[in-house]
């Protein structure tokens, strides 16, 4: 019998759905407020966490934009930065393709350059520092307009050679792709990547969306694609990469315990899907305890496991080269575990 804890320890793994802003842990939280001078709702850690009880998506972006205005300077990014970074190397994550929310900060009054400078800076370490690579995804808020996601790609041009693509998150529901049609053609012109948040709290409708109108590359999430069997069908033959986030479903009620999660189903129907954290600070758990957590819930076996740390690396956006050496670490790590 393999030990499947120890299998999900020793493979390397890339991370490709991560939220910055959701590693914001409490104690960082409390930390940040108290060097910056903001006043939060909460007295202690006991009540931040008390307060991380979701019942939908909204209710925890309330909370995550509240959370988020703690940071105010490119310290504060370059720390919440590393402090992720630091994490994936105890899981031995070895690649990131991780999101920012520029119009939460740039709203509430910071310049473009305060996040992005700090971020950039410990991303720009993590070779060095922990032998993680990195991609990073400028992220639209989805509940804003068009007209506001193109005034953000507009500021992001100075950083274009450093933004590898652009995404789109936040509010699903009432928010189609269809919104934000032609900022992702602009994005497209200047070479970005592109994907999208669709189907986590929003119709199959909204996957073919993403996939018609914005033409991304990978779908954020997924789950709801599940309930078309065409749509199914396609997302397969495309080969298209679904970043999947197990802890994040389960805390906001995508699915009403771990059990039902479809990840052992979508690897049954031939679908790329890959284990990822989503706002780990948020929702129990970073990458290696998603993995857990789910194995055991629903009986993932150890190739399977071994297909979603291969899924990672396939599924994102690094060389053919780079990809080729990660599969073969894999591909020994898996040896020593047959
Ligand atoms: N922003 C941060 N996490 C998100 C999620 N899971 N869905 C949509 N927007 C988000
Ligand atoms: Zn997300």
């Amino acid at each position: 019998m393999t030990d499947i804890n120890a299998l999900i320890a020793a493979l390397p793994k890339a991370e490709l759905h991560l939220h910055l802003e959701g590693s914001l842990e409490p104690e960082q939280m409390m930390q940040f407020a108290q060097r910056n001078g903001v006043t939060l709702p909460f007295k202690t850690l006991e009540e931040v966490k008390a307060a991380y009880n979701f019942s939908n998506l909204q209710d925890f972006l309330d909370i995550y934009y509240q959370g988020m205005s703690v940071l105010q300077t490119q310290a504060d990014f370059h720390d919440l930065t590393d402090a992720y970074l630091q994490r994936c190397a105890e899981d031995n994550v070895r690649h990131v393709e991780v999101f920012f929310d520029p119009q939460g900060h740039t709203d509430r009054g910071l310049p473009f350059s305060t996040p992005i400078e700090g971020i950039l800076s410990a991303l720009d370490s993590a070779k060095d520092k922990y032998g993680i690579s990195y991609k990073l995804i400028m992220c639209f808020l989805r509940h804003l307009s068009e007209e506001a996601a193109f005034e953000t790609l507009k500021q992001a041009e100075p950083y274009m050679d450093r933004i590898h693509g652009v995404g789109l998150d936040s509010s699903e529901l009432g928010h189609p792709p269809s919104k934000f049609q032609n900022v992702f053609a602009a994005a497209r012109e200047k070479g970005l990547k592109l994907v999208a948040h669709a189907g986590e709290e929003g119709p199959p409708e909204y996957v073919y969306e993403a996939l018609d109108l914005l033409k991304i590359d990978r779908i954020d999430h997924g789950n709801r694609l599940l309930e078309d069997e065409a749509l199914i069908a396609r997302v397969r033959d495309e080969g298209l990469t679904l970043t999947v986030c197990p802890l994040s479903n389960l805390s906001l009620c995508v699915v009403d315990d771990l059990k039902d999660h479809p990840m052992k189903r979508m690897l049954e129907l031939g679908l790329k899907a890959t284990m990822n954290s989503d706002d780990p600070a948020y929702f129990g758990g970073y990458v290696n305890q998603n993995y857990r957590e789910t194995a055991e819930a629903v009986g993932l076996s150890a190739d399977e496991i071994i297909t979603l740390a291969r899924n990672s690396f396939t599924g994102s956006f690094l060389s053919e080269a780079e990809i080729a050496d990660h599969l073969a670490e894999i591909d020994r790590v898996a040896a020593q575990f047959a």
